[in-house]
């Protein structure tokens, strides 16, 4: 397989032009030059309300649907009404679970996780007010995965929903999102994943992932503070509206989208599938949009397994250092998000030492609470996250681990 072409990929986020190391990719990525130049292209010529007859706004309406289109390819969304875009995961899944609460009964079982982010957590927790009764699918403390066997002694005739990410953002695993699909749809239940630490690293396909409901956010994936949501039109159309009285509860994905969606980072974020499909021709590829879309992140993948093997090579081999994760890379297993505590040191030293090398890591626990609670890391000042992205270089993780090496020890 061709190998990606550094200089020209990083060519392309502007920020990557400083001295800084970027390794808090998985707290927000770098911006794509096409994504910041189609939003202020967008604010400069396009800036009417939509749906209006004038020419103006009839552009500016097919700009913003024709957007639409293209994040439904870029997930592979069967149909692109399906797709709900708003601020943030965290917005989008309490929208959803406001939409979803006057369907729950008492008894009514929904499984949530204690390895995800706070946001697809919280939201279901809530839904204890109409009687929902909460389950928690414990992250298994010798492999540090969630565990099928686990989730097999939860689910019931009674579970209505399993909420869990795909990937998770503070250990890097990557969860087997189809097979629980299959084994809660056997139930008669439905899956809700986060795919927020998955979506920068693996080409999204929501209907491969067996999900009802898919989300995550843009910021992670080189574009602006955005997200979009994935839900089946069968169960799409059977929410209530949380949009205005006389919104019709058939139209889709509106009902879901009170206030509308930011019409220019809309159309901004198409830019992201531009990239990763120019990417593609880049390597040789041909056929479709999405095949070359994913032999993009093919060529990701390939190049940020090299560098997450690279630092977790040189972490496992220090006695002191204890990786939170899978601690090699094998078969797709992890993403290049890599976690770690030293003995005896809070894990806010490490990074305020890579500070002075302008290092950009970070410490904590990353909204996954319950995680770094369960695993009783938090007077640690929860674990070092190193979280890479597919623009990062083999020199960049060398000055990390040079930077490491000092405040470890070698
Ligand atoms: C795995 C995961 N899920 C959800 C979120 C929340 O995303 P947002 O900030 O868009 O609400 C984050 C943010 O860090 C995350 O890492």
């Amino acid at each position: 397989m061709p190998s990606l072409n550094l200089t020209a990929v990083r060519a392309e986020f502007p920020a990557l032009a400083s001295d800084c190391v970027y390794l808090d990719n998985a707290g927000g990525s770098q911006v794509l030059r096409r994504v910041a130049d189609r939003i202020h292209e967008y604010l400069l010529t396009s800036s009417v309300q939509l749906g209006a007859s004038y020419a103006q706004s009839q552009f500016a309406t097919e700009r913003v649907l024709s957007a639409r289109r293209t994040i439904a390819e870029l997930i592979n969304a069967p149909h692109d009404d399906e797709v709900v875009m708003g601020p943030a995961t965290t917005a989008l899944m309490f929208v959803l679970t406001q939409a979803l609460l006057p369907g729950i009964h008492p008894g009514d079982e929904i499984i949530v996780t204690n390895t995800d982010h706070e946001a697809n957590i919280g939201g279901w927790i809530r839904l204890r007010q109409a009687g929902a009764v909460i389950k928690i699918w414990e992250v298994n403390h010798d492999s540090l995965m969630l565990e099928l066997d686990d989730l097999d002694r939860l689910l019931t005739g009674r579970t209505k929903w399993v909420a869990m990410t795909h990937a998770s953002n503070v250990l890097g695993s990557v969860n087997p999102v189809a097979e629980v699909a299959r084994r809660v749809h056997a139930v008669g239940g439905r899956l809700c994943v986060d795919g927020v630490a998955y979506a920068p690293h693996r080409l999204v396909d929501v209907q491969a992932s067996g999900a009802d409901i898919y989300v995550f956010s843009f910021y992670k994936v080189f574009g602006p503070h955005y997200a979009v949501l994935w839900g089946n039109r069968e169960l799409l159309l059977s929410l209530p509206s949380l949009n205005h009285h006389f919104i019709d509860p058939g139209e889709l994905p509106y009902k879901l989208q009170p206030g509308n969606v930011n019409f220019e980072l809309s159309w901004g974020c198409a830019g992201i599938a531009d990239y990763l499909n120019d990417i593609g021709t880049s390597l040789g590829a041909s056929g479709t949009r999405r095949q070359r879309m994913q032999s993009a992140f093919d060529a990701f993948t390939l190049h940020e397994d090299a560098l997450a093997e690279r630092l977790l090579s040189y972490l496992h081999a220090k006695s002191n250092v204890r990786i939170i994760g899978h601690h090699k890379v094998h078969n797709g297993n992890r993403m290049p998000t890599i976690s770690f505590v030293v003995a005896g040191r809070h894990s806010e030293i490490i990074v305020r030492h890579g500070d002075k090398f302008n290092i950009g890591i970070r410490f904590g626990d990353f909204y996954a609470r319950r995680l770094i609670e369960a695993l009783g890391l938090q007077a640690q000042g929860g674990v070092v996250r190193v979280s890479m992205a597919h623009y990062n270089t083999a020199e960049e993780i060398d000055r990390l681990i040079g930077c490491l090496d000092e405040v470890i020890g070698k």
